[in-house]
């Protein structure tokens, strides 16, 4: 058992100690990210490291090299780990100031706008259920109105005066529908759903403050926020939701490249 583990250490380290010197390679320049990943994998090196030294105690009693080889050990991993945390902070403060520029905030939005809740509606022809995204059972299609086709209406199994439904656990809601075509978020890229939640030729001609108004009071995305029981809530307070939107268009609705 102990070997077994002593070896798959030893592999890991070996990984870790490969990609720490091989990080910064590409374009031999520092990138902030590499840095970042080269102290990490320095940081698992001296860990690693220092567990085998633990090991190495345990299972070579006889080992004479032990009484001055662990304190040293320790002492490596030590000054390691603490020169890590260091760099690993300053390449995380390095990269958040690069960021409020292209778009903190709108990985905030995009972190809402791609949770099932809301994706599971904004598809090209058929809803979504369930955190998996399964298929809707029974298959519905959009239909000439996105209310579906036939007996297959939206509003024949979704209440939309009464909302959610605790007995049948058919989530409800005003309005229930699947999202126009134009509107469908399906396979977008973050940056992808970014331009295309603001190009007015395909969300319904809305402009940020309409933006603002469709997120803080439509029916359909209030209900991301209280979708029924058994059923996982968007994860972001809907409050602090619309601070960041609101910080986002006032600053022009940057999206990232
Ligand atoms: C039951 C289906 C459904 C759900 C769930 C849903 N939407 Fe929508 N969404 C729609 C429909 C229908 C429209 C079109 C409404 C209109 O244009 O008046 C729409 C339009 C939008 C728009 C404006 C158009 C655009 O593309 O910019 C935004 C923004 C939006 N939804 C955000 C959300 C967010 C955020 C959630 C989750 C918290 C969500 N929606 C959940 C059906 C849904
Ligand atoms: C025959 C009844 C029926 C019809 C018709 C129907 N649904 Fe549903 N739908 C359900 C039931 C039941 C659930 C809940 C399934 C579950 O959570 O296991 C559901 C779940 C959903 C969900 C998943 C919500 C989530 O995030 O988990 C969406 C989205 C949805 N329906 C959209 C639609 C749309 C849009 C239409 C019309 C085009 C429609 N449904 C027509 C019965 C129906």
């Amino acid at each position: 058992m102990k070997v077994a583990l002593k070896s798959v250490l030893l592999q890991l380290d070996n990984g870790f100690a490969l990609s720490s010197r091989m990080a910064p390679a590409p374009g031999g320049v520092s990138h902030p990210e590499n840095l970042k990943a080269a102290s990490l994998c320095w940081a698992y090196h001296s860990l690693i490291t220092f567990a085998l030294g633990g090991f190495g105690a345990e299972t070579d009693p006889g080992a004479r090299t032990m009484p001055l080889h662990r304190p040293f050990t320790i002492m490596i991993a030590g000054i390691g780990a603490v020169a890590v945390v260091a760099a690993a902070l300053a390449g995380a403060n390095q990269s958040r100031a690069q960021t409020t520029a292209t778009g903190s905030a709108w990985e905030s939005i995009a972190q809402v706008l791609q949770h099932p809740r809301c994706l599971n509606c904004h598809q090209e022809n058929v809803p979504l259920q369930g955190n998996q995204a399964r298929l809707h059972i029974p298959l519905v299609v959009r239909g000439a109105d996105n209310h579906g086709v036939t007996a297959m209406r939206c509003e024949n199994c979704h209440n939309v005066a009464a909302g959610n439904n605790p007995t049948s656990r058919t989530p409800g809601a005003p309005h229930w529908q699947l999202a126009p075509r134009s509107m469908n978020w399906a396979g977008l890229s973050s940056s992808e759903l970014c331009e295309a939640l603001k190009d007015t030729s395909r969300n319904g001609n809305r402009g940020g403050e309409l933006l603002i108004e469709h997120m803080g009071n439509d029916a359909l995305v209030l209900w991301g926020w209280d979708p029924g029981e058994g059923r996982e809530p968007v994860p972001v307070a809907h409050e602090d939701f619309m601070t960041v939107l609101e910080g986002w268009v006032e600053s022009g609705m940057p999206c990232p490249q």
